[in-house]
């Protein structure tokens, strides 16, 4: 028996064990990882994935992130926000299709006229989107970054079940090396308490392959999700953008096959260790690598993400550059996704939310 196989039998794991299986030496030892998260992945979820169609529904964004395409200082972007009843006619298309779900991002704001906006999204949401396959209406998740806690109340009062709020990675010094000084690590972990304290049902992920980053970083931040007990993983590459000035303070660790490697084995990992939990095969992976998504489901992911923007916003609201999807409708990304699903052999689910049996308000 290899020493990884060897390893994949124990029940629980330390922080050496985390970087053992991020740093598998050759290609079987990979394959032996996958395959196990994979088993992990058909035992405590099966072979169904969800969807969670994804509206971003505004670019305007008050936060300078040093990687991030709609931040703040990016002067060569048409800023939008989609109306209300735009977002209500995407959650009902979305409703009507059999997805269950649906995320509403945006950059973050804190405005009492943003705030107001969203609440009346998603109180209009959960009314309208009410029908006999989905008696409770689409279950929402929120994206729109650090709030107050009575906003994150008023969120969770009007409807929304779930939030993500990534915390991009756990290093102190590389968050502060990524992120302006008036941004905090310890002001996310204080946020991120808060969402559970509300009782949502949280999720939180890391950029992989930012500059500086290494394994030990990164087993760190499995080790916060463990700590944290979070619900849900959303986790991707990190992709340059040309007006974000990250792309010019150093050098990328890894090379981009690295990256999506890495991406993906912190996604087996994160399967082994959690078992349960919804990992998302996120839309970043699909765009250093034509079949990242798939890949991202073949190592234990159970989660995609289409999109629903409308596609006059699309080019506008590009995080990262060469974002896939870009010209596509919202029916063509339904269609897509349906096929690659059946191509690594699972289902997609309809109708239904999708919470994983561990959470519990
Ligand atoms: N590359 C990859 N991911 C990015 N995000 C923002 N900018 C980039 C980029 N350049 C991710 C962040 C954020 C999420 C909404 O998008 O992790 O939390």
């Amino acid at each position: 028996m290899s020493d990884i196989q060897s390893l994949l039998r124990q029940t629980s794991f330390q922080k050496e064990d985390v970087i053992t299986l991020l740093s598998p030496q050759n290609t079987d030892d990979i394959e032996t990882i996958r395959r196990h998260a994979e088993r992990v992945l058909l035992r405590a979820i099966g072979k169904k994935v969800h969807y969670r169609g994804l509206v971003e529904f505004s670019n305007r964004c008050n936060l300078d992130c040093y990687y991030c395409g709609i931040r703040r200082s990016n002067g060569t972007l048409t800023r939008f926000s989609m109306s209300v009843d735009n977002i209500v006619d995407a959650a009902k298309w979305c409703a009507a299709k059999g997805y269950g779900s649906i995320v509403l991002q945006s950059g973050q704001r804190t405005g009492n006229d943003f705030i107001e906006h969203v609440v009346s999204a998603i109180s209009r949401i959960k009314k309208e989107t009410v029908s006999s396959s989905l008696p409770d209406g689409l279950g929402i998740t929120l994206c729109v970054g650090e709030q107050s806690k009575e906003t994150y109340m008023r969120f969770f009062n009007a409807g929304a079940h779930r939030y993500l709020l990534r915390i991009e990675t756990t290093h102190p010094g590389l968050f502060s090396k990524i992120h302006p000084p008036t941004q905090t690590l310890e002001h996310r972990i204080e946020c991120l308490n808060t969402l559970k304290e509300i009782g949502f049902m949280v999720g939180t992920g890391v950029m992989i392959g930012l500059p500086g980053q290494t394994i030990r970083m990164l087993a760190d931040d499995i080790l916060f999700f463990q700590q944290y007990n979070i619900d849900m993983i959303g986790m991707g590459p990190y992709l340059p953008h040309r007006q974000a000035p990250l792309q010019n303070l150093s050098e990328a660790t890894w090379t981009t096959p690295a990256i999506l490697q890495k991406a993906l084995l912190m996604i087996a990992v994160c399967r082994i260790l959690f078992k349960d939990i919804n990992i998302a095969a996120t839309t970043a992976l699909q765009a250093i690598a034509p079949k990242g998504r798939e890949e991202g489901l073949r190592y234990g992911a159970n989660i995609l993400m289409p999109q629903l923007t409308p596609t006059r916003f699309r080019k506008s609201y590009q995080l990262y550059e060469n974002k896939p999807c870009l010209e596509e409708s919202k029916g063509d990304c339904a269609l897509c996704l349906k096929s690659r699903i059946e191509s690594v052999d699972r289902q997609l689910a309809v109708n239904e939310w999708g919470d994983p049996h561990s959470f519990s308000h």
